[in-house]
């Protein structure tokens, strides 16, 4: 019995992390497609036909519920791949709403109409291709009205957590934390939105200042999640769990050990 959980590389061990840590009991069966990553600088038709793919691939093992820790994947892919049907049984979801429900103070699957909120000041950090979805947008005006979002496409990021290197990583996001205080100089939120950023959330925090909000996603889809199985228990499917790539297994789990500080071993997807 086991989740899916898809992301195109291995910033989606930080969801998996968190919903380990919440769901010690439930099974996973994580996906990463390290041949496409990053996802964030492919065009919207590439993210879904990749994301499709992947997600398809994870149902036909048996699992019932995917979730997509990629936000790129979620901004880009999700809402076509609801629209154009899934089968029989099968879920797949995003992490924006989880994030959006808890910065607009709801309750799980909340759908009453877009009401004023106390946040109006957002600043979104995310990938170039969840900048130019303004998927988050859309997700945020069904359940909020009067909020300005100001988002900011943190290009080089991304790379720089994959290959390692965290100065260069640190010296972007400050970078684009000055670019986006240039944009909206007093913030009252920031959204890490890309599954990378929680590594850097304590740069992004001293870059923006103790007054702004950071939300980081693990521990809210980890919570969503939680709550998605209690009142769907089936959902957890007859999966075996484990670890899959679309890269090379050996140099896939060595990156991933480092990025979790636990032995991790991928197997060939
Ligand atoms: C990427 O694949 O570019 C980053 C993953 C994300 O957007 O969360």
């Amino acid at each position: 019995m086991a989740v899916g959980i898809f992301d195109s590389g291995l910033g989606g061990l930080t969801v998996l992390d968190a919903v380990q840590k919440r769901l010690p009991d439930v099974d996973f069966l994580y996906y990463a497609d390290s041949a496409h990553a990053p996802y964030g600088v492919r065009d919207a038709e590439n993210i879904h036909e990749l994301t499709r793919h992947a997600v398809n691939d994870l149902w036909n093992r048996g699992c019932e519920l995917v979730i997509l820790a990629c936000n790129t994947a979620s901004a880009a892919a999700l809402r076509r791949m609801q629209e154009e049907g899934v089968p029989e049984g099968k879920r797949v979801l995003g992490v924006f709403v989880p994030l959006i429900e808890a910065l607009t103070e709801r309750q799980w699957g909340d759908n009453s109409p877009p009401r004023e909120v106390a946040i109006k000041h957002v600043a979104l950090f995310a990938t170039p291709a969840t900048v130019s979805s303004r998927a988050f947008q859309r997700e945020l005006a069904f359940r909020a009205i009067g909020v300005d979002v100001e988002a900011q496409a943190c290009g080089g990021v991304v790379d720089a957590i994959e290959d390692g290197d965290m100065i260069l990583a640190e010296a972007l996001v400050r970078s684009h934390v000055d670019a986006l205080k240039r944009k909206m100089p007093e913030p009252q939120a920031a959204i890490l939105g890309c599954t990378h950023y929680p590594l850097m959330a304590d740069t992004f925090q001293a870059a923006l200042g103790p007054t702004v909000q950071v939300f980081s996603q693990g521990t809210l889809v980890a919570e969503s999640l939680a709550d998605y199985l209690q009142r769907h228990p089936k959902m957890q499917g007859n999966a075996e769990g484990g670890f899959l790539t679309t890269g090379k297994p050996e140099f896939v789990s060595d990156r991933a050990t480092q990025f979790l500080r636990r032995q991790i071993k991928f197997q060939a997807a």
